[in-house]
């Protein structure tokens, strides 16, 4: 018979969303027996009118309990129905002083809290800020107070202000010089009015239950002194759990984008669980509160009370449980008793506890802020938590780690450092992953600590051996060891392939431009020689008497000469005009610093294998637009560059920021993917010593180039004033002295590496010169001489041709048996010494060459042995 048992909820529409949501969500968590049936009304909770209505409308229905919130205009209304029907009234609203016995009130009073903290910080001169609906019980009792004690108190009704004569408030709070401020007003009012308030040297104590459900961001910067009270232990699993299921709950109806339970969603979630709790324990106890007969006539006069509702409010004021507000238990008037409130501080490290109040102890506190350094040895029996990471190679696990216990299971850099350090500082310990995996950063919303950093900063862990980077914000709320690795961001780029030395590589110690200038050079010197020969050929052609001594610079000779000067072999001709030999002795200047250049040059860039690569440092990558670059989405190198003043980052940063498809990527593995993938278009920059690990890892097609943009370290961490603090620093210092942590950078990344150890193939390489590299010479010297085989060849013919007709004509002419023997002789040593001979009978431009045709082949036979 209780599975009819009937609920109803009312809410004023402001709030009515996150009210309901967590009646439903907690209704929908509850559905065990007795089923409760939810019946709902909308309800404007400030008109009286209209609750009035509700609340009858519901009664007459014939309700069990009724659930929801009130309005100081509409409290007393509320109250006095339920106490003449003797109809129960659960609320999550503002506590308020009463003994109506009907009303359970689930929030806790804060008076008492409030004047414990008063007391504790020694105030007698404040400000009291409040707002009508819950603060006029609280400015009762510090008047009260204040009158007992003489203490100073100016209060100021925050509803009466606008924003505008709020803030003439504060300037005026800072003439007077009032530093110490109460703030007492519902969340949503007081996250409004947090940012107005002035910071520095001011003191806040904000009379709120929830202290982690404001977003205090821009409060926390400026630094003031903030108190307040936390009723929800968010550490609580049972609070986690809940909150999960919460944020799950109904998420298909995408409309609502859910947040956290706020302290209030706690509040009503708890408020189900006690009535589920109260259906259940009559049920139990088989006490029959079926209504029969009177339905509820609520209007009667005199009233006519329900028979069955003190038996329902003695099980709602009897239930206890642990909730999410903590121990929920009740007095007999209905309010919370047996509670514990914790206080916090805002620190520089976000909100920290500071104490905790309870009805029993008052207000306890339990803050340290000087921790006292226990002895370092009274601890070493203990085995100690640490944290880390999976992050290869640093901490890796074995691939047969299911077979392995405990510290076994894992390997690394940083697992074989950790077990270093504790052979030094002389601990046991266990190694443990950081439970969501992340490294630390804090959550804007909540402020506190996820990840390696908040496992130290809550204690679940010792030390964190991990790649954790000191930075500031981090050093704030826990201490680091001097760095064990240095590091810096960095560019990694797809290794060019290997340009293959062509046969041809001989030409490139000097730019095809100068190749072809020196040939442009050859022709023009030689023409030159030629003119000057001509001319002064025309001037002084009477003077000169004997022809065999001067040298004929026909143009063949002129070419064949500067060939020679520029082969450095010379030639038995040589200009004898004054200009001539200008022009001779410029060209052999010419080609004397030419050649050396080539020769310099030549060892160089025969011998290396030049890798051709695009990018050698950030700048690079900044002026130039056809390589994409980009970072990870929402990393401290993003940061980096969001950051940096520097004119290069800055360009590269605009360009990153605006650069379409998007240059930043996920996560680590899909910047190295895109890198291997883009053929060379995409660089990314990443930290050094990932870096330098994947370029050691297979495919091997990728590496880091330029130096570090920035330098920043890695470093082992221990809570602050943790007795593990200086002991694991000074390990640290001598195990880089020890050179034990570039033995172990050295295992990690290179002698683990798959690709070969850095440069081991390039070295050999410098010593030997292979033929490819000079092939092309061979290739032209077995050209040339193939060439000059075919001009002899075709000389042969033409000589032959025109000698047989000569000697036809001598023949015809002296048919003398002496000469004809002698032409045999020649045509059959033509090209060799013999040809002197038949130069005696034709003294022409062709013969004048043949001196230095010798020199020709010798010059090609010493070209072979470069
Ligand atoms: C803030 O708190 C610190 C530490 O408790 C104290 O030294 C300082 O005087 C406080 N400042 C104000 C303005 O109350
Ligand atoms: C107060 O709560 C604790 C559990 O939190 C419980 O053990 C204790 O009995 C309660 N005290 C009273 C007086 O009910
Ligand atoms: C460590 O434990 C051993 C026995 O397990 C004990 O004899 C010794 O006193 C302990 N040392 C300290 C410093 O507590």
């Amino acid at each position: 018979f209780f599975e009819t048992f009937l609920s109803f909820c009312v809410s004023f529409l402001r709030h009515f969303v996150s009210f309901y949501e967590v009646f439903r969500f907690a209704l929908a968590q509850n559905q065990d027996v007795p089923k409760l049936v939810p019946q709902v009304d909308m309800v404007d909770t400030s008109s009286s009118f209209a609750m009035t209505y509700a609340f009858c409308s519901q009664f007459s229905k014939g309700v069990y309990a009724i659930m929801g919130l009130y309005d100081r205009r509409t409290v007393n209304m509320l109250m006095s129905f339920c106490g003449s029907l003797h109809v129960c009234f659960v609320t999550p609203s503002f506590p308020v002083l009463t003994n109506n016995q009907f009303v359970l009130q689930l929030r806790p009073q804060l008076q008492e809290p409030l004047m414990a903290l008063l007391e504790h910080f020694y105030w007698n001169h404040f400000v009291y800020m409040y707002s009508s609906d819950s603060g006029l019980s609280v400015l009762q009792r510090i008047l009260d107070t204040a009158a007992e004690r003489s203490w100073q108190v100016t209060s100021v009704n925050l509803d009466t202000l606008t924003e505008v004569s709020f803030i003439k408030l504060l300037a005026d709070l800072d003439y007077k010089k009032e530093f110490q401020i109460i703030i007492d007003c519902e969340l949503e009012r007081l996250n409004s009015i947090i940012n107005l308030v002035k910071a520095d040297n001011y003191h806040y104590i904000l009379n709120n239950l929830g202290f982690l459900d404001l977003n205090v961001t821009e409060f926390q910067n400026l630094g003031p002194n903030v108190t307040g009270f936390q009723l929800m232990n968010r550490s609580d699993p049972l609070v986690q759990k809940i909150n999960q299921e919460w944020m799950e709950f109904d998420s298909r109806d995408l409309k609502l984008v859910r947040r956290r339970l706020k302290y209030t969603g706690a509040l009503t979630y708890d408020g189900v669980i006690v009535m589920a709790t109260a259906f259940n324990n009559l049920r139990r106890q088989r006490i029959d509160i079926s209504r029969r007969g009177n339905a509820g006539e609520c209007l009667a006069n005199p009233p006519a009370p329900w028979g069955q509702g003190i038996d329902i409010q003695r099980a709602l004021q009897q239930v206890r449980l642990d909730g999410l507000t903590g121990r929920v238990q009740f007095d007999e008037r209905g309010h919370r008793t047996n509670y514990t409130l914790t206080v916090m501080e805002l620190s520089p490290a976000g909100p920290r506890k500071m104490g905790y109040w309870n009805e029993k102890q008052g207000y306890v506190n339990t803050a340290v802020y000087k921790p006292v350094l226990e002895e370092f040895h009274g601890l070493q029996n203990r085995t100690y938590v640490v944290t880390t990471i999976l992050e290869a190679p640093y901490m890796m696990l074995k691939t047969n780690h299911e077979k392995l216990e405990g510290n076994d299971k894992y390997e690394g850099y940083c697992a074989e450092l950790a077990s270093e350090i504790a052979k030094h500082v002389g601990f046991s310990y266990r190694l443990q992953l950081v439970g969501d995996g992340k490294y630390g950063a804090r959550d804007s919303e909540t402020k506190m600590w996820n990840g390696m950093v908040g496992e130290l900063v809550y204690g679940s862990a010792d030390v964190a051996v991990a790649p954790l980077t000191i930075t500031l914000v981090r050093e704030q709320v826990i201490d680091f060891t001097k760095p064990f690795m240095s590091l810096g961001i960095s560019i990694m780029i797809k290794k060019p392939t290997k340009s293959k030395p062509g046969v041809f590589s001989f030409l490139d110690p000097l730019a095809y431009e100068i190749w072809m200038c020196i040939v442009f050079a050859y022709i023009g010197v030689s023409v030159v020689l030629f003119l000057v020969r001509f001319f002064s050929s025309v001037l002084f052609t009477k003077e000169k008497e004997a022809p065999e001594h001067t040298n004929d610079f026909g143009i063949f000779n002129s070419l064949w000469f500067s060939l020679g000067a520029f082969m450095q072999q010379g030639c038995d001709i040589s200009p004898r005009s004054l200009s001539g030999r200008i022009v001779g002795g410029v060209w052999w200047f010419f080609t004397l610093i030419i050649i050396s250049s080539y020769t310099a040059n030549l060892a160089a860039f025969l011998t290396v294998e030049r890798m051709v690569s695009p990018i050698e440092s950030a700048e690079d990558l900044a002026k130039q637009t056809e390589i994409a670059y980009g970072t990870l989405d929402g990393g401290s190198t993003k940061e980096f560059f969001k950051r940096s003043k520097i004119a290069v980052f800055e360009k590269m940063w605009s360009y990153m920021r605006s650069a379409d498809p998007t240059v930043f990527v996920k996560n680590t593995n899909e910047g190295v993917v895109r890198v291997r993938k883009s053929k060379g278009k995409y660089a990314y920059l990443l930290e050094s010593s990932m870096n330098e690990y994947i370029e050691q890892r297979k495919p091997c097609d990728t590496m880091k180039v330029g130096g570090n943009l920035d330098s920043k370290g890695y470093g082992v961490a221990t809570p602050k004033g943790s007795p593990l603090r200086i002991p694991v620093n000074l390990a640290v210092l001598k195990l880089n002295e020890q050179a034990v942590l570039d033995k172990l950078k050295n295992k990690w990344w290179y002698d683990k590496g798959e690709c070969g150890h850095k440069d081991s193939g390039r070295k050999d390489k410098t010593s030997a010169l292979s033929l490819s590299n000079v092939a092309g010479v061979f290739y032209i010297l077995i050209g040339g001489l193939g060439l000059a085989m075919m001009v002899a060849l075709v000389e042969f013919c033409y000589k032959s041709r025109i000698e047989s007709r000569r000697m036809k004509l001598i023949d015809a002419a002296m048919m003398s048996t002496t000469l004809g023997g002698m032409a045999v002789a020649g045509a059959s040593g033509l090209g060799g010494e013999n040809g002197r001979v038949v130069a005696h009978d034709f003294p022409k431009a062709g013969a004048q060459g043949l001196p230095c045709m010798s020199k020709a082949a010798g010059l090609g036979l010493s070209s072979t042995g470069m």
